[in-house]
């Protein structure tokens, strides 16, 4: 069809059409919503207006001084610090009161314990609104409880590239998924009174070069991908938004006019306030010019370079008002200016256990499944070997500012899990066939003899050690040093060991290798080292507060006595659990796909010694799988939170069916990805990256290029099995009504999520995805039962964004529709004519 046709079918889902993005530089005024205490067990978004809100408003506003209200738009220091991520001192002489942030997507993230529930990417792989709802509430809750008023969550950039190092805090690669759940977090932590914050906006698609890195994408890419679910959490009410370190298309994130003030206020009609993220802030006047209400984590610019801007009338008072007003509309949108505000609640620990199992369970993907080794029953049950370090120390969450640490005792290892499901007259060996924290220094190899394992350093005492070492032949060392407090100077031969440069690795450390089960910081470094006697020196000092260290290592003969001993253990048993680990972290991209250190050897070993053998995989995002061939099953839990390991038995065990289905696509070869080995797609060059793929992200890419990948997009074994059939597709309405019936046609109940897809409109001239996500469905059905199905793709999922017009429009004509259990699986297929709206 002409584009005059399809510009007469546009539909203006989302206001009028403008400029650059498809906005115009007008903010409409939109209503203040309902505050938390009226909306606290409602939808924020539905909430209507609190009677005389602006007017509370308007008065705070005329009383401020500008000291006062430039720092209500910039971050301080805590006085009483609970352990968050920021702080914004409020106004006590007007009433109104601190702001306290904290992270993070995973739960709340103070000085306290909190739920660790499992990352978002699993909660994803449930494919469940109705669970993200819970999972939202049960931070929301928490948030309140441990004493803050807005959390930095839920994180919605898209899963882009598979290196990204903070996939797991993220849904999915693909944009309908990620916009429906992360409007349903958005919801659940705003039913409980707690601000969330949608970040980080926009095009945060990676760690590398994140602080600098110029995002290059077309308006109709940037619409049908990535902001999708920036979109839809400004629907459902989201109360803030944080704008990302990156470049978009030339301008920081964070003093970008088209993005912020044109967008997200002008188009999609928000209403609440934008933060920077920490140390985002570029600039003064073209920072709050663009739309950015408030700097964090401190006043580099919004402070007294703001005020002096006002002074000298680079910066109208006025535009300090009205991001002042933002604010403060929004905090008593949420009941924060009441004079005697909602009391906080206490947490519920049991309830956020029970989501974060159920979270676990249902997020849980089985990948590869080979003549029924799964689930454990019989002999399988009752013989088996636990392996792996993350056998048994659990991998609870990811590293950065996502890592949560649970109650005490919380976090069981699925070792303990699997001992206790599998019973007393079950037998279940152990090996680590990894040592991750490292054997102490024999005392003996020292000259002088000395014990540099948990060394205790008093407060203003200092400790040194120094002393010599011999080899006898060439080996590859690594040195651990766990410690708290100041990290000790470690020599060997006069060369740090451990360098300041690993400064900014520090600072997001928290995840699996980053921390010792008992809390101490953990730095290693792995060095060849040559015959002869070697130089150690170690320098402690216990600062204010006191410090602890130990100095570790391992050696090529312990690696190689680790990998022995699991294959020892291995053999003996009637069936494996390996429990394999890669470790991601804000602030750094993986350097490959692979499983880290020796473990692919390992595992190797393990399978070669016995081929019963299950991978459970502890990861942030795809991984590549040369050992695949020879396991019996694999099983992806990715980071599963404080009861991950209860969930892995129940899983592992039968009790419940694998519930989770990929949300990103596994590539079978790194180079064949959506930005596959082209460097201006990823990681960029010369500080600027291009989006080439388009609106082909993720699986859409693999179909548009037709490329095979190890696991597809949507793909997850259930124990039992499946049929689809039935299918019809009707017009309804402005959209379309698929109907089919899926039957479970195994002997056990089971739980499968049934995927729709779309083709393209043979009407519009604009680039299309091959199949795009329409819709999708989670399904609990008992054995030999069978239910109807019936999803509605509305008038949006059937549009594609029309840079011409700078509006959505609807994809006209005959429109094929596929549905089954992954993006390749697919066996029906109908077809239906969409006609133009009143036609
Ligand atoms: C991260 C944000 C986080 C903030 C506060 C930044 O480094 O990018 O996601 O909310 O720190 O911890």
């Amino acid at each position: 069809m002409s584009e005059a046709v399809s510009r007469r079918t546009a539909i203006r889902l989302l206001g009028a059409a403008g400029a650059v993005l498809g906005a115009t530089g007008c903010v409409p005024q939109v209503p203040p919503r309902a505050g938390a205490r009226t909306a606290a067990r409602a939808s924020a978004a539905g909430a209507t207006a609190r009677p005389g809100a602006g007017a509370r408003v308007d008065a705070l506003l005329e009383r401020l001084t500008l000291e006062e209200k430039t720092a209500l738009l910039h971050g301080a220091v805590d006085p009483s610090p609970l352990g968050q991520a920021g702080y914004v001192p409020g106004v006590p002489r007007l009433g109104i009161p601190p702001l306290r942030l904290a992270d993070g997507p995973a739960g709340v993230r103070v000085a306290r314990p909190a739920t660790a529930l499992p990352a978002p990417v699993m909660l994803a792989s449930a494919f469940d609104p109705a669970l993200a709802r819970a999972y939202g509430r049960v931070i929301g809750r928490e948030g309140r409880a441990l004493g803050q008023d807005v959390l930095l969550s839920p994180m919605a950039n898209l899963i882009r590239t598979p290196y990204a190092g903070r996939n797991f805090e993220t849904y999915s690669e693909d944009p309908r998924l990620t916009a429906d759940l992360v409007a349903e977090v958005v919801r659940g932590i705003q039913d409980e009174g707690l601000i969330a914050t949608v970040k980080h906006f926009a095009l945060n698609n990676q760690e590398k070069g994140r602080d600098t890195i110029d995002a290059v994408a077309t308006e109709q890419t940037l619409h049908e991908t990535e902001l999708r679910g920036f979109e839809a959490a400004v629907a459902a009410g989201a109360g803030s938004v944080m704008g990302a370190y990156n470049k978009v298309n030339g301008t920081y994130a964070c003093e970008n006019k088209p993005l912020l003030n044109e967008l997200l206020r002008g188009r999609w009609g928000f209403d609440g306030w934008v933060m920077s993220d920490w140390q985002a802030t570029h600039s003064t006047v073209a920072a709050v010019t663009a739309g950015l209400d408030m700097e964090m984590p401190a006043g580099t610019h919004f402070g007294e370079p703001l005020r002096e801007a006002v002074r000298a009338g680079s910066v109208p008072e006025h535009a300090v008002d009205l991001a002042v007003r933002r604010v403060l509309s929004t905090m008593d949108r949420f009941g924060l200016l009441e004079a005697s505000p909602a009391p906080r609640p206490s947490r519920d620990p049991a309830a956020g256990a029970e989501v974060a199992r159920r979270v676990a369970v249902a997020g849980a993907v089985l990948l590869r499944n080979e003549k029924g080794a799964l689930p454990l029953t019989g002999a399988a049950a009752r013989s088996l070997a636990v392996i792996g370090p993350t056998g048994q120390v659990p991998f609870v969450s990811g590293g950065g500012s996502a890592h949560v640490v649970p109650d005490r005792d919380r976090a069981v290892s699925p070792l303990a899990a699997i001992r206790t499901r599998a019973g007393k007259g079950a037998e279940v060996r152990q090996a680590l066939g990894e040592d991750l924290y490292g054997r102490p220094l024999p005392a003996g190899l020292l000259t002088p003899a000395a014990a540099l394992d948990d060394q205790v350093v008093d407060a203003g005492k200092e400790h040194h050690y120094e002393g010599a070492f011999t080899l006898r032949e060439a080996d590859e060392w690594t040195l651990l040093v766990h410690y708290s407090g100041k990290r000790p100077d470690v020599r060997l031969d006069g060369e740090e060991v451990f360098p300041v440069q690993q400064g900014v690795a520090e600072y997001f450390a928290g995840g699996l290798l980053g921390a010792a089960p008992d809390g101490l910081t953990v730095r290693r470094r792995t060095l060849a080292l040559a015959p002869g006697t070697h130089r150690l020196t170690v320098g402690a000092h216990g600062g204010d507060r006191g410090a602890r260290f130990r100095l570790r290592h391992t050696t090529r003969a312990s690696r190689a006595a680790d990998v022995a001993e699991a294959v020892r253990v291995a053999a003996a048993a009637h069936s494996v659990v390996l429990f394999a680990y890669e470790d991601a972290t804000e602030g750094a991209d993986r350097t490959g796909l692979g499983l880290p250190g020796g473990q692919a050897r390992l595992i190797e070993a393990v399978a070669a010694a016995n081929p019963r053998t299950t991978v459970v995989l502890n990861t942030s995002s795809s991984t590549a799988m040369p050992w695949l061939a020879r396991t019996a099953a694999v099983l992806q839990m990715y980071y599963p939170g404080q009861e991950g390991a209860r969930a892995t038995a129940d899983v592992l065990f039968g009790d419940a069916d694998p519930g989770g289905r990929l949300t990103q696509t596994f590539p079978a070869d790194e180079r064949a990805t959506p930005v596959g080995a082209d460097p201006v797609r990823y990681p960029g060059v010369g500080g600027r990256q291009e989006y080439g793929e388009g609106v082909h992200v993720g699986h859409r890419w693999y179909d548009a290029e037709r490329v095979a990948p190890l696991f597809p997009f949507g793909h997850g074994l259930s124990y039992t099995t499946w049929q689809y059939e039935k299918l019809t597709v009707r017009p309804r309405g402005t959209g379309l009504r698929v109907e089919f019936t899926v039957r479970n046609t195994g002997r056990r109940a089971g739980t499968d999520v049934a995927q729709v897809y779309l083709g393209p409109s043979p009407d519009l001239t604009l680039d299309q995805p091959v199949r795009a996500l329409a819709g999708y469905r989670r399904i609990d059905l008992a054995p030999g039962r069978s239910q109807r199905v019936a999803v509605d793709l509305d008038a949006r999922t059937l549009s594609s964004w029309d840079p011409g017009p700078h509006a959505w429009v609807v994809g006209t004509g005959r429109r094929e529709v596929w549905v089954g259990r992954s993006s390749r699986e697919l066996p029906l297929r109908a077809a239906a004519v969409v006609r133009a709206a009143g036609r």
